[in-house]
């Protein structure tokens, strides 16, 4: 098993009895996203996708790597939520956050299109000077305002460097296979296109293009990846029996917990690699459940960065909290604390000592403290960095997200929620056909810009 959880640090917070009456919800969850007889059933792509993906449109997507890599120093990626987060989990996780500072023979890779900021954008702009360029735009719907804004910068400043022809060579669209704005100027520019599938949802995403071009890029394998998922598959979905399988052990003690009133989950690793897992992590939960005023908030935190910070919160704040701590068994470095001959610092204790062990004690004091301050803590220790891992852990969420939300009473898999400050910004922006909502917004700002 690549992710196995420890039950030591929540077994003394939950009676065997509120335990096994979640569970049983929690199987008939799984069954519904086995049989695809629930809420939002048409996003289901996501579950056979390890097994039952585009052969074809993956072999395009290697031969658009290897040409980007040959092509450019800055590789950008321009898209939001699930058309950002899952890429640069997978390059920070298996790589590095520090990436694009290492030695490598890979282009650096940058994120765009995933704020509004005018001073991120010119710090970009500015990075890509003198630099060659090439760009994967993604946007399932094609009509994303952040990342369409940041492609007509990003298209200009390409077709000025490198004329309109050059530009389409190095312009890579990953959208809708038929709809939607930016697959229509894709069409007509002749830029290569890859296709977001019509039953995956964008936070469900990553392991299709939109995912997997700019992980390619970075140089991760992606057939191992692929593999990783595929392997959580077979051992999770098809594995009805809770007491074998850990992403319905996750599922049912986070039910149980939210039932307890524990309503935020705060997600901890103890690998700066994993933060932007976090990342999309929250994108994940916080989409599929957050509505019809229920879900589990989802918070995370890197330890032990901020155990010097939110940790206060955590061992002695408001006790709605639970957390869940990944345990990554093989960082991949070793780094050996030296010997000092004057041991001014006294450290001389730790002297030939590996880091790491270091840093699994601070998780097992961390364990130990937050539990005595009322924290149940979920362990679930995974494997390494690899690729594989990364595969298998992501497909390892979203079933356990899906098989969550059913539990919860929720659809899963929309986000009605997301629209409602769209409508509101696009009135304010002046986009044609919300002139209604415009008048209704500024009749209630009164001095409110008037700063
Ligand atoms: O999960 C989702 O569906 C959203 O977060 C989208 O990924 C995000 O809004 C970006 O949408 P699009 O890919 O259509 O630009």
């Amino acid at each position: 098993m690549i992710v196995r959880m420890s039950e030591r640090f929540v077994k003394d917070f939950v009676a065997e009895k509120e335990y096994q009456a979640v569970v049983a919800e929690v199987e008939k969850a799984h069954q519904t996203v086995i049989k695809g007889d629930g809420a939002g059933n048409d996003f289901l792509g996501w579950k056979d996708l390890p097994v039952n993906y585009d052969k074809e449109e993956f072999a395009r997507i290697k031969v658009a790597a290897e040409k980007i890599k040959k092509s450019c120093d800055v590789f950008v990626v321009i898209g939001i939520g699930g058309s950002y987060l899952g890429a640069r989990a997978a390059i920070e996780y298996v790589k590095s956050p520090l990436y694009n500072n290492m030695k490598k023979d890979t282009p650096d890779v940058y994120f765009a299109g995933n704020s509004i900021s005018s001073s991120s954008l010119a710090d970009l702009l500015s990075i890509c000077e003198g630099k060659d360029i090439c760009i994967n735009v993604i946007s399932k719907s094609g009509t994303t305002t952040e990342p369409a804004v940041t492609f007509r910068i990003f298209k200009e400043l390409l077709e000025e460097k490198y004329g309109v022809d050059g530009a389409k060579e190095r312009i890579f669209a990953t959208t809708d296979k038929a709809r939607g704005t930016l697959k229509d100027l894709a069409d007509k520019m002749g830029y290569e296109t890859f296709v977001v599938p019509d039953d995956i949802g964008g936070r469900y995403s990553v392991l299709t293009a939109v995912g997997l071009l700019p992980i390619a890029v970075a140089g991760i394998d992606i057939d191992s990846m692929m593999a990783g998922a595929a392997l959580a598959r077979e051992q999770l979905l098809f594995n009805t029996d809770e007491k074998s399988n850990s992403c319905l052990k996750y599922a049912a003690y986070r039910n149980t917990f939210y039932r307890q009133g524990k309503t935020t989950e705060i997600l901890a690793a103890y690998e700066p690699s994993f933060q932007m897992m976090c990342e999309w992590w929250k994108q994940l939960y916080g989409e599929s459940e957050g509505k019809d005023g229920k879900g589990i908030f989802p918070a995370s935190v890197i330890f032990s960065t901020d155990l010097h910070s939110l940790g206060q919160y955590i061992q002695q704040g408001m006790r709605n909290i639970f957390e869940t701590v990944i345990q990554i068994r093989d960082s991949g470095d070793k780094v050996i604390i030296p010997f000092d001959a004057n041991d001014t610092d006294g450290l001389n204790f730790l002297s030939g000592r590996e880091l790491s062990r270091v840093n699994d004690a601070a998780m097992t004091a961390t364990l130990f403290a937050h539990t005595e301050g009322l924290v149940p803590n979920i362990v679930l220790r995974v494997q390494d960095r690899s690729a594989n891992t990364f595969g298998y852990l992501v497909y390892f969420f979203e079933l356990a997200c899906a098989v969550s939300g059913y539990t919860l009473g929720v659809n899963p898999f929309n986000q009605p929620g997301v629209e409602t400050y769209k409508k509101n910004m696009f009135a304010l922006i002046g986009k044609p056909g919300f002139e209604e909502r415009k008048a209704e917004l500024e009749a209630k700002m009164g001095d409110f810009y008037e700063y």
